[in-house]
């Protein structure tokens, strides 16, 4: 007889690729352990439908045999995901519940919700701008934020996924000021694990016997990969890895990797983005041990970077709450990112409440 209490994990974007991998790790335990849970799927309420082919002759509809075959709606996606979820027979799930992303879905899946993990936006298409999503989706994620102030119990902790992610969270954190800032995070996991999966590839090591990876920034193609202090098996990563053209092709490789795989899949990341965020949550959810981790945080004067920033930081998490790892030295090479990081970011955040910003993308 189970007598904890389930745990409520509203999930956006449920009907997408990276909801379809994390799932079944949310569902077998890897992110809450024994713990039962309610998984309470959201996505869009309501598609416009599907544009009809005309007769390039007649102009007139062609007829239903020549149309392209009729697709799920995200609704219909999110009840199938729930058969599946259900002939899975998952010993932890207590309930599953699919909601539509308005007021009246979003009102009954954030009530009592622990947490809330954001994956639903606008995903980026290769050849995309990244400004073109910070305009798609800045306006969706001022509506989600005024949902979490309006239906949101104050302890939810909300993980932002969807890119761009530093600014899509610092945009929740403006329309939703009833629950604590550091409650709110975005997803810098995924490239943390990359820096790890490179050590792994080039050592032969396993992902445990890696320490002290960091990521600092943007979640995007400037952000701050750092294995200064990186350890393999206790021993600084500099005594185990002597290559300087492996650490030179580093920070590009982490830098554009989301990128790349857009390029090779012709998709946005999935299965790693779904890994990444069972981390995230799992480290949240149980602390981290004294491990370092990366964590995108709103900033509270960290490092110099600007109050309220959502910023990737080194951190530990303990029963306290997450704590960002401090006193490491800031090189000259350092500052100099931390620089770029910052102009990239106040620039999306401008970019993002711009009325007039789409002309600027006919421009680009
Ligand atoms: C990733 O890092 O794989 C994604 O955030 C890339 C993207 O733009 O979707």
């Amino acid at each position: 007889m189970q007598t904890e209490r389930i745990i409520k994990v509203v999930v956006t974007g449920a009907a997408g690729q990276i909801a379809y991998s994390l799932i079944p790790m949310i569902a077998n335990g890897s992110v809450f352990g024994a713990r039962r849970i309610h998984l309470a799927m959201v996505d869009l309420a309501s598609v416009p439908p599907p544009r009809r082919l005309m007769c390039d002759n007649c102009h007139e509809e062609l007829p239903p045999h020549q149309q392209p075959p009729a697709r799920s709606t995200p609704q219909q996606m999110m009840e199938g995901v729930r058969m599946e979820i259900v002939d899975s027979d998952y010993p932890r799930v207590a309930k599953v519940s699919i909601h539509g992303n308005d007021d009246a879905g979003m009102s009954v899946a954030l009530s009592g919700a622990d947490y809330v993990l954001l994956l639903g936006a606008v995903p980026r298409r290769a050849g995309q701008l990244r400004k073109e999503l910070i305009y798609a989706n800045s306006k969706a994620f001022e509506v989600i934020g005024r949902q979490l102030q309006e239906f949101a119990p104050t302890h939810a902790r909300i993980l932002t996924v969807g890119n761009p992610a530093n600014t899509n969270a610092w945009i929740l954190t403006r329309a939703c000021t009833k629950i604590p800032i550091r409650n709110f995070s975005c997803l810098s996991r995924l490239d943390h694990n990359r820096i790890i999966g490179q050590i792994m590839l080039k050592t032969g090591c396993s992902n445990e016997d890696v320490e002290g990876v960091m990521v600092f920034g943007n979640h995007s193609d400037c952000q701050y990969p750092s294995v200064a202090h990186a350890t393999i098996n206790g021993v600084p990563i500099q005594e185990v890895i002597k290559d300087d053209a492996w650490y030179e092709e580093l920070t590009p490789l982490i830098q554009s990797r989301g990128k790349e795989v857009i390029n090779k899949r012709g998709l946005s990341s999935a299965a790693s983005a779904a890994k990444a965020i069972a981390d995230h949550v799992r480290d949240w959810h149980f602390g981290t041990s004294g491990r370092i981790i990366s964590m995108g945080l709103p900033s509270l004067g960290e490092y110099g970077v600007p109050r309220g920033l959502v910023w990737s930081y080194p951190v530990m998490i303990d029963e306290t709450g997450v704590h960002v790892v401090q006193g490491f030295e800031m090189t000259e090479a350092c500052v100099t990112q931390f620089e770029i990081n910052q102009v990239q970011l106040e620039t999306e955040l401008a970019e993002a409440e711009h009325p007039d910003w789409t002309n600027e993308i006919a421009a680009d």
